[in-house]
């Protein structure tokens, strides 16, 4: 399997990639290449697409692992981009309406509709459970919460704004033969509750756990539970880690522990 970094906070070494906040990376494995999330700017996602040698119409399959608005903004401009329909992995809940309040009242949902997304080509597959959708390639499901997750935001259905517990959350988990990779958007389940259901559903151990661990501000305690809690080989961490929280879990698990940047490839 290898993985490239297309979209991420931080832009790395390589001139010409841009950095912002979002994610989006490539994963190819036995031929098929899926594109994880597309940030929040298409012009962003294109632009690192296009400096890193990937055009839309190569990828397979779209996977969206939740539907906030920094993995879903770029949506728009790949299906432009490309040429032909194509399908798009996710969970049902990925076209809730959800808000921030923080530091004002703002939308942080999809930024686009169900229907003109599939006039441009979107086909959807939207399943709650864990299913295969191509040799080696399986979506999570609904990550179940054993332990803390991370949560953001809320969503305004009949008039109050309820806490949104983000159950659109999904991973994408490759199967590598003896162990798996498990891709995470943001983490919001909490990256211990991913590791550890990419373990039940898949029965091997995690080999790699690559992607947003939405741990910015996380208390001490539950940074150790982390560094304690998986038996996971590597864990590349980016996006919306925290960047006091990676030092800290950097101090702590050594070469374990890796970072991301647009550019940055892994080959498992
Ligand atoms: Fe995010
Ligand atoms: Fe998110």
């Amino acid at each position: 399997m290898k993985l490239t970094v297309i979209y991420e906070n931080h832009s790395g070494f390589k001139k010409g990639l841009l950095g912002a906040h979002g994610f989006s990376a490539l994963v190819e494995h036995e031929g098929v290449k899926v594109l994880v999330d597309t940030g929040a700017d298409g012009s962003v996602l294109i632009n690192n697409m296009m400096r890193l040698g990937v055009h839309p119409n190569e990828i397979d399959y779209l996977f969206i692992t939740h539907g906030h608005y920094d993995h879903t903004g770029g949506l728009k401009a790949f299906l432009v981009e490309r040429e032909r329909p194509i399908k798009v992995i996710a969970h049902p809940g990925v076209f809730t309406r959800r808000v921030s309040m923080k530091p004002r009242r703002r939308e942080i949902g999809i930024p686009f509709s169900r229907d003109e997304l599939e006039e441009l080509g979107a086909e959807f597959v939207l399943k709650e459970k864990p299913f295969e959708f191509a040799p080696g390639f399986w979506s999570s499901g609904e990550i179940p919460r054993r332990t803390w997750d991370r949560t953001v935001g809320y969503i305004e259905e009949r008039g109050k704004p309820q806490k949104d517990s983000i159950p659109d959350d999904v991973a994408l988990i490759v199967d590598l033969g003896e162990s798996v990779a498990v891709i995470t958007g943001c983490g919001h389940s909490g990256v211990l509750n991913i590791a550890w259901h990419a373990e039940d559903i898949s029965g091997k151990p995690v080999k790699a756990l690559i992607g947003g661990f939405h741990l910015k501000g996380a208390k001490k305690e539950v940074l150790d539970e982390v560094a304690e809690g998986t038996d996971a080989e590597k864990l590349y961490a980016g996006h919306c880690t925290g960047i006091d929280s990676y030092a800290y879990l950097k101090s702590r698990l050594g070469d374990r522990m890796e970072p991301l940047h647009v550019g940055k490839t892994i080959e498992l």
